[in-house]
């Protein structure tokens, strides 16, 4: 199963935002997915409430102590793709996540706040040893020179910048308003192309798209 965990201490970073379009992104690729929300403001759960039982599945999984069991349990149930959403703080439920991630993503705003603020999700993630990228989120579709330095903070804290950015796009918001994603209330807009577009790239990196899968992604 692979396991992609979503981690930054700061709050409002894009975490659930994040880990909601690459699920659905996933399902709709034919794996098997759930999502995990080890939150304990519980975000994600509504949201699948809200879904009225279409997929991915929502597990709440509050107890860090609890969380291996729980991903062994779905990973023998047949789930190919979990995905780990986090509270906002470097924790141990945190550190709990990325010891059962095959991959980190790390959500930040291109701005410098935030980009300061990712120095102790950062060695959260390095102390992990897991592959870890941050993935922009919520900034200008367009915007000059603000990427390039914004990654080169990123590279200078020891981190790798994702070459897929979600950037501030209103079917983000609306979408999940109503227990959606971006894709499926929008299936031809900018948000379910950049989705679709990190949903590739996040198969490619953790090299563990079956290959009967892998044509629905290409
Ligand atoms: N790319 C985007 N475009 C537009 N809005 C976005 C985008 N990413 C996130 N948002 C919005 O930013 C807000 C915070 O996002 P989200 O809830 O995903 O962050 P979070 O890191 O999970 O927050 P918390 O730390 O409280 O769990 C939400 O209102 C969400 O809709
Ligand atoms: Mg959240």
């Amino acid at each position: 199963m692979l396991t992609v965990t979503i981690i930054s201490q700061k709050g409002g970073a894009g975490k659930t935002t994040l880990a909601i379009h690459l699920a659905v992104a996933a399902c709709a690729a034919g794996l098997p997915t759930v999502i995990v929300d080890t939150d304990p403001q519980a975000t994600a759960s509504r949201w699948g409430k809200w879904r009225n039982g279409a997929d991915p599945d929502v597990i709440d999984c509050a107890s860090h102590s609890l969380l291996p069991d729980k991903l062994a349990a779905l990973d023998q149930a047949g789930a190919a793709f979990a995905v780990i959403d986090t509270p906002p703080a470097a924790d141990i439920m945190a550190r709990e996540a990325c010891r059962a991630a095959s991959l980190l993503l790390l959500p930040c705003r291109p701005r410098a706040f935030d980009l300061d603020a990712i120095r102790t999700t950062a060695e959260l993630a390095k102390a992990s040893g897991k592959p870890a990228f941050v993935v922009f989120m919520a900034g200008p579709p367009r915007a000059g020179v603000l990427y390039p330095e914004a990654e080169g903070v990123v590279r200078q804290i020891g981190l790798e910048v994702a070459p897929v950015m979600l950037p501030e796009r209103a079917a983000f918001h609306h979408s999940v308003a109503e227990g959606k994603a971006a894709g499926e209330t929008e299936p031809n807009g900018k948000a379910a192309a950049d989705v679709a577009r990190l949903w590739k790239w996040v198969g490619k990196q953790a090299n563990v798209i079956p290959r009967k899968h892998a044509s629905k992604v290409a």
